[in-house]
Formats: structure tokens, C-alpha cells, sequence
């Protein structure tokens, strides 16, 4: 069991990117979905888009502990540094937080340019403390995003976005107008079409009453890009279950439930690391009697294929377009060699018309070739 997304889609989107980046055109960057976590306060947000990530590095907890927006890019990179062990899937399951800091895998704050983050603890920290800075240390909320990179070979190019969680009464600091304040920030975020929507429900909670999926059918009515996400599957009653969820037969969703076990209050202070929290979670579906049976469609590893499926299916729509764009180019670029004699050695004009050559062919097994991924339908 592995979380973060495949190396499948790592490999064709950065070849893409490569190739973008070669031709100089950032016109034809691909433009890859946000993905935001929306739900109540408390409901494990924080906890699976960390589970997503591989890494730790958030701050979570009981009460409202994320109180900014946190856009955080992931960046892959190829590794400078030859060591490349222990990695599965395009995630490390041995660094977990810190102690193993890593060459090729750092993060760095917009509001710290320059300085490094090698150590995820670390990462943890500067959240924490920036977002005092800027909201008081008491549960002030600010719309004021914090900006992180995270720079690795072992992750896709891709944005997410871990927002404050729905509340109803203000506490501490808080104005009256709480709830307001952090439905307006999360619309602010999720209105947009090409973000996916992770919408987050406690299992031990009621799902009707789900102030993340209400919210993400008024944005999303039709439920094509809504995933909905149950977490503490193992704190539910006895005998009880989200069998009927996942059937579709209680709120029906078009891209569905994915039920996880994330790490408990307990767990994140004995620092349990992410890879033992998967195998607890692989574990529990995998002999629990209500999942046994559908234990593949259970857990962060199939959220993460599922997440990989639906950022491929995004790719193929978009790749028509950037085709086209390219195609352009390349006629540009064969007049201006038919103008200078067509005997041109090795100048940049060449490189760049060999390089969308290269990638003309390499779009045509994407498409039409047909890889290995999951589609849609199969989820
Ligand atoms: P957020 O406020 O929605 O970001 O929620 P957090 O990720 O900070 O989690 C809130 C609390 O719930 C933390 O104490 C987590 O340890 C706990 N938690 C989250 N998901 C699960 C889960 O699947 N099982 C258990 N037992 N605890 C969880
Ligand atoms: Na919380
Ligand atoms: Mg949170």
C-alpha cells in the first residue's frame, strides 16, 4: 500500500512540462486542477491531503487549527542527488516528517524567499507561527493565503489547497460573523471549474447534515468534480458502517465516496509516522466484515489513484488545445527553415523543432496508444 499520486501520471506530465518549458512557451503550460479540502472544523482535512502528500508537515489537531488558506504547490523535480531508495509509487515511505531529511525534497515559503525548508518539522513550525503573525495566537481566521512550495522527485507538479474548516459559533477571538467569513473564503476557492473538490465528512457523523457537501452542490450541483471523502471510519458505532455511502444509495455523488482511516489525536502526538498509519488503515479494510469485500475501492492509496484518474482524464481534455498551439509553432518553425535553406546545423531552431517533434509523438501514444491508467468508469 503506497499513498501520493503514480508515477504514471508523473512521467507524462512532466515530459509535457519539459517540452513546455523547452520551447519557452509558457502560453502551453498545462493547466493542472487545484485540488481544496472543504469541510467542517475537525473533520480530518488537514489529515488526507497530508495522507495525499506522503509527508508531514501540517499542523492538525482538535479545534480550529487551520485558520489561513494554505496553497501549497507541489514541484517535481528530477533528483540531483543520486540516492533514490526505498521509493514506491512516486512516494518515499521511509521519510516520514524530518529526521530523514532529504537533498532533493524541500519546501519554501513565499513569505521567506530564498531560505530553505529541508526539515518537514520545520515546515510544520513556520505555519504555525505565521499564521499567529497574522491572526493572533487566539482562533482569529484570515482570508490571507500562505503560499508553500514543496520541491521533490517523488511528487506530481500540482496545487492543493487545505482551507479552514465550516464553523457555526464563534469562539475566542472570533467575530459574529464567523460562519459568513469562512463560507465567503471557501466559495472564494471552489467556484472555480477547474478545481477538484475533496468535500470531507466525519463517518461518525451525520451525512446529510454535511456543511462540505452542502456547500460543494452549490458550486457543483451536477457533482462532476466532487469527491466525497469519509474519514474516521474507525471511531463509527458497532455495528454500523458507510456501506450504504459508498452505494450511493444515501447521497448519491458522480465521482463517488472514498471512505479512510487517518492517524487519531493519539497517534499524531506518539508522532506515528504516515507509513504505519497506512498499513494500520490497509489493515482495517482489508478485515473489516462490512469492507473486506470492496477493500480496494477503501483507503488513501485508491483516493490517490482516483485523484491520478481524474487529473488524466483533465489532461486529455486539455490536450487538444495544446496541440493545436504546438502545431502552430512547428509550421512557424518549418517556414523559417524553408526561408533559411533548410541546412541549418545545430541552432536553437532545430533544437526546439526536434523537441515538439519528440513530443507530437509521445502526445500521440498518450492519446491514442493508451496507457495504463484507471478510467473514470472503473472508479
Ligand atoms: P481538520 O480540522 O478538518 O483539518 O482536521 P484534522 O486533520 O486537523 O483532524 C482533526 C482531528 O481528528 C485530529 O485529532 C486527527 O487526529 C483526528 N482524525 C482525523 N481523521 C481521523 C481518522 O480517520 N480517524 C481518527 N481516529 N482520527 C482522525
Ligand atoms: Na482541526
Ligand atoms: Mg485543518
Amino acid at each position: 500500500a503506497t499513498s501520493g499520486l503514480g508515477t504514471e501520471i508523473v512521467n507524462i506530465v512532466n515530459k509535457l512540462q519539459d517540452v513546455f518549458t523547452a520551447v519557452g512557451s509558457s502560453a502551453s503550460q498545462l493547466d493542472l486542477p487545484q485540488i481544496c479540502v472543504l469541510g467542517s472544523q475537525s473533520s480530518g482535512k488537514s489529515s488526507v491531503l497530508e495522507n495525499i502528500v506522503g509527508r508531514d508537515f501540517l499542523p492538525r489537531g482538535t479545534g480550529i487549527v487551520t485558520r489561513r488558506p494554505l496553497v501549497l504547490q507541489l514541484i517535481h523535480r528530477k533528483p540531483t542527488h543520486s540516492q533514490q531508495n526505498g521509493t514506491a509509487n512516486g512516494q518515499d515511505l521511509k521519510a516520514d516528517g524530518d529526521s530523514q531529511a532529504n537533498p532533493d525534497e524541500w519546501g519554501e515559503f513565499l513569505h521567506l524567499p530564498g531560505q530553505k525548508f529541508y526539515d518537514f518539522n520545520k515546515i510544520r513550525e513556520e505555519i504555525v507561527r505565521d499564521t499567529e503573525a497574522k491572526t493572533g495566537k487566539n482562533a482569529g481566521i484570515s482570508p490571507l493565503p500562505i503560499n508553500l512550495r514543496i520541491y521533490s522527485p517523488n511528487v506530481l507538479t500540482l496545487t492543493l489547497v487545505d482551507l479552514p474548516g465550516l464553523t457555526k459559533v464563534p469562539v475566542g477571538d472570533q467575530p459574529r460573523d464567523i460562519e459568513k467569513q469562512i463560507r465567503d473564503m471557501l466559495l472564494k476557492y471552489i467556484s472555480k471549474s477547474s478545481c477538484i473538490i475533496l468535500a470531507v465528512t466525519a463517518a461518525n457523523t451525520d451525512l446529510a447534515n454535511s456543511d462540505g457537501l452542502k456547500l460543494a452542490r452549490e458550486v457543483d450541483p451536477e457533482g462532476q468534480r466532487t469527491i466525497g471523502v469519509l474519514t474516521k471510519v474507525d471511531l463509527m458505532d458497532q455495528g454500523t458502517d458507510v456501506v450504504d455511502i459508498l452505494a450511493g444509495r444515501v447521497i448519491p455523488l458522480r465521482l463517488g465516496y472514498v471512505p479512510v482511516v487517518n492517524r487519531g489525536q493519539r497517534d499524531i502526538e506518539n508522532n506515528k509516522p504516515i507509513s504505519a498509519a497506512l498499513e494500520y488503515e490497509r489493515k482495517f479494510f482489508e478485515t473489516h466484515p462490512s469492507y473486506a469485500n470492496k477493500a480496494q475501492y477503501c483507503g488513501t492509496p485508491f483516493l490517490a489513484r482516483k485523484l491520478n484518474a481524474i487529473l488524466m482524464a483533465h489532461i486529455r481534455a486539455t490536450l487538444p488545445d495544446i496541440k493545436g498551439r504546438i502545431s502552430q509553432q512547428l509550421q512557424k518553425y518549418n517556414a523559417e527553415l524553408q526561408t533559411l535553406g533548410g541546412a541549418l546545423g545545430d541552432n536553437s531552431a532545430n533544437i526546439v523543432l526536434s523537441v515538439i517533434t519528440e513530443f507530437c509523438s509521445e502526445f500521440r501514444t498518450t492519446i491514442d496508444g493508451n496507457t495504463n491508467d484507471l478510467s473514470l468508469n472503473e472508479l
